[in-house]
């Protein structure tokens, strides 16, 4: 049995108020496991993100516990869900969040908690296929080029998870498939990955899949065989 990394219980997210409340999470039970690719899926507005930016420490649940190796960080201060955020978390954003005044190898190099080896940021760069681009700002930068940068930003740290919220969403079929092939990668050097997207032919490569309808989870199963991320066509 491989250790829980992340144990979530009765997650409870909402916006808005009285009657024009939204639940973005409405008793989510989850919990991930060490070295898994879980793929969530869901349609537009499901929770995936809420759920994501969750477990990242990003923001706080109304209700419910988080343990991240047995510890709540839904009840962490402040201080200890930014020392969370930075040491142990890889986020790769839907909207990539880059930094538009600082260069692509800046980006990658000064987020918190980032390794600031020079080199480092350059491997990974190139892995990405950016290596004519380092000196570019964002915003002479394609979206999937953007959204490459943002997971060479989120490579670049020591981190234990990976979050990915649609990392393929900007990418035309190629360069997704060359993500996913990235990922996979990363998996099988024995990273832990959550993967949110509504592209239900990624959850072919999962590890193990969750289905997310209206803020629950509606189905989740293991996947047994999953396929090679080269095969996967969408
Ligand atoms: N900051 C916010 N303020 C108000 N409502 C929000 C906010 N963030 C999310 N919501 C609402 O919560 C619900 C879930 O949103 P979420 O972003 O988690 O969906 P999603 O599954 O990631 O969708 P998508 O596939 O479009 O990215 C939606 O109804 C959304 O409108
Ligand atoms: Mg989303």
């Amino acid at each position: 049995m491989s250790k829980t990394i992340i144990q979530a219980k009765g997650l409870v997210k909402a916006y808005g108020e009285g009657g024009g409340k939204t639940y973005a999470l409405n008793g989510v039970d989850m919990e991930v496991k060490e070295n898994e690719f879980l793929v969530i899926l869901g349609g537009s507005g499901s929770g995936k993100s809420t759920l994501l930016n969750m477990l990242g420490g990003m923001d706080r649940v109304d209700e419910g516990q988080i343990y991240f190796h047995g510890k709540d960080i839904a009840k962490a201060t402040r201080r200890e869900l930014t020392v969370y955020r930075r040491d142990s978390i890889g986020f790769v954003y839907q909207f990539f969040n880059l930094l538009n005044d600082l260069t692509v190898l800046q980006n990658v190099m000064i987020a918190p908690g980032s390794n600031k080896h020079k080199q480092r940021a350059l491997d990974i760069l190139e892995r990405m296929g950016l290596s004519d681009k380092i000196d570019k700002f964002p915003g002479q930068l394609s979206g999937g080029q953007q959204q490459r940068v943002a997971v060479a930003r989120a490579l670049n740290k020591e981190c234990e998870l990976l979050l990915c919220d649609e990392p393929t969403g900007a990418l035309d079929a190629s360069s997704g498939k060359a993500m996913l092939e990235l990922l996979e990668e990363l998996h099988n050097e024995g990273k832990t990955i959550v993967l949110v997207t509504h592209t239900r032919e990624i959850a072919a490569m999962a590890t193990r899949v969750i289905h997310m309808k209206d803020g629950k989870i509606i189905d989740e199963y293991t996947n047994e065989k999953p396929c090679k991320a080269s095969t996967i066509n969408w």
